[in-house]
């Protein structure tokens, strides 16, 4: 290469690039009432995308809808139970008329319980909530997202890879289930061209860990955080939209992001 070669800068890269990879797309954030999920959703709505959230309660739903702008769909379903979970993605592939980006963030640890206490409907509905609910909202989405050549993102946690701290290993291995299923659908899907990933939130600051984290815990947490701090929920939008863009990472599949401010262990 020589000075003058400017091969190396041939690439067109738009001022408004975001902007221009997501204006009248059609996205599904699961788990988008609040939290990690909401500012997703708000971010893709922001960038001008058509935008379906999600959550349980239908009422409060519809405000946080409103609250992103209008036009963004409001859906309510129960991701641990199958029927309700296709009928959202369903409904959602309906209302937008297709689907390009589906997120696969609906989730909870649903409490702290040692394994010798752990009953099987927990387990039960562990799994359910926490990995099979990405299994049935992609195979619901699956048609639609073969026409758009779309993606996939799914939401694992820094707990998938560190077991995460006594009496979450249920949850925990759900997490790691995540990252695994992105890495395998990456693999199944790249021949309709839709690419699988997942970001892996470390400590996020949200309802979560009002009920599941003392401030105590969260504080020991942070001193042990390189960048000296929990995360917030804005934190994490960048690697959803990343990971979403077919500019930004069209080469980038079977992949997780982590997000947690250079938190190895815990
Ligand atoms: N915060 C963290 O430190 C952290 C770290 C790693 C991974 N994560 C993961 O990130 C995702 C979002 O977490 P967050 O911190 O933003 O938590 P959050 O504020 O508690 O939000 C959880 C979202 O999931 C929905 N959800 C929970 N249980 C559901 C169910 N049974 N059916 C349908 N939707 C349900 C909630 O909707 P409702 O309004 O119906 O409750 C809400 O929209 C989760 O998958 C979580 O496991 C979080």
């Amino acid at each position: 290469m020589t000075a003058t070669d400017t091969t190396h800068m041939s690439a067109d890269w738009p001022a408004d690039l975001l902007a221009q990879e997501f204006r009248g797309k059609r996205v599904l954030v699961t788990g988008s009432s609040r939290g990690i999920g909401a500012a997703v959703a708000a971010a893709f709505a922001r960038l001008g995308a058509r935008v379906a959230i999600h959550g349980r309660d239908g009422a409060a739903l519809e405000a946080v809808a409103a609250g992103m702008g209008g036009g963004v769909v409001a859906l309510a379903g129960d991701f641990a139970d199958k029927a309700q979970t296709r009928g959202v993605v369903e409904r959602a592939v309906e209302r937008l008329g297709g689907l390009d980006v589906l997120v696969n963030n609906a989730g909870t640890m649903l409490g702290r319980v040692a394994l010798a206490d752990i009953e099987d409907g927990f387990l039960q509905r562990q799994f359910d909530l926490n990995a099979a609910s990405a299994v049935v909202a992609s195979r619901t989405a699956l048609p639609a997202l073969i026409a758009s050549r779309g993606a996939i993102v799914n939401t694992g946690s820094i707990s998938g890879r560190t077991g995460g701290s006594a009496g979450s290993s249920l949850y925990s291995a759900a997490k790691a289930f995540q990252a695994s299923l992105a890495r395998s659908l990456a693999t199944e899907l790249a021949p309709h061209g839709i690419r699988v990933n997942a970001v892996s939130p470390g400590t996020i600051d949200t309802d979560f860990h009002g009920r599941y984290s003392t401030p105590d815990k969260l504080a020991q947490t942070a001193a042990r955080i390189p960048l000296k701090r929990l995360g917030t929920a804005e934190d994490c939008v960048g690697a959803y939209l990343f990971l979403a863009s077919n500019r930004l990472a069209g080469y980038i599949t079977g992949q997780t992001i982590e997000v947690n401010g250079g938190q190895l262990y815990n």
